[in-house]
């Protein structure tokens, strides 16, 4: 059973792929539940003093699920004192070591759904991720996560429409939540 401490809400975890979206809706979400948005990359880069990109390429990705792992029970137990919206990175949940502290954090996860096309066209055009090194190995991995991703408690199909009409269906589906709770 989840223990919540203080009167925060569950978080809402946002969860799924580079490039789904997960940090523009989050803050999005936020602003419209009137919550604390926290983006689980930038958290790792403050404590860390360092780029993603550079922790990897000086750390190595074993070492950087190391820091995401602490830095997501150290967001989790902040969101037990005030409710928030947490943005996980895109390879926070394909690690099984976290599932339990989300799990037990009460939350409620939703998977952004993007095809992989579209997601493709929008990392192509970012370029400032380090696991984003060619097509092949982006569908690849791509593949590789989606049973975890599938295991979030909601999924949104979130294509081609604008972050504020994925974050709206989001509210509909809280809403209804709250309705049957
Ligand atoms: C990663 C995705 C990135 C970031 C890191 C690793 C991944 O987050 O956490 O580069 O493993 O897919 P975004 O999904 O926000 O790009």
């Amino acid at each position: 059973m989840a223990v919540r401490v203080g009167a925060a809400a569950p978080p809402l975890v946002l969860l799924g792929f580079m490039g789904c979206g997960k940090s523009t809706v989050g803050k999005l979400l936020g602003q419209r539940l009137g919550w604390h948005f926290c983006d689980l990359d930038d958290c790792i880069e403050a404590t860390a003093g360092a780029r993603i990109a550079d922790i990897f390429a000086q750390r190595g990705e074993p070492a950087y699920r190391d820091l995401e792992h602490r830095e997501l029970l150290h967001a989790l137990g902040a969101a037990a004192l005030r409710s928030t919206v947490l943005a996980l990175g895109g390879g926070t949940y394909a690690q099984p070591r976290n599932w339990e502290p989300i799990r037990a954090s009460g939350a409620h996860t939703v998977f952004l759904d993007v095809p992989i096309e579209e997601l493709l066209l929008r990392c192509a055009a970012m370029g400032n991720r380090p696991l984003f090194r060619d097509e092949v190995s982006f569908r690849a991995l791509h593949a590789e996560r989606l049973p975890a991703y599938r295991q979030a408690q909601y999924r949104i199909a979130a294509g081609t429409e604008p972050p504020a009409a994925v974050a709206d269906r989001i509210m509909t589906e809280l809403r209804q939540l709250a309705l049957r709770s």
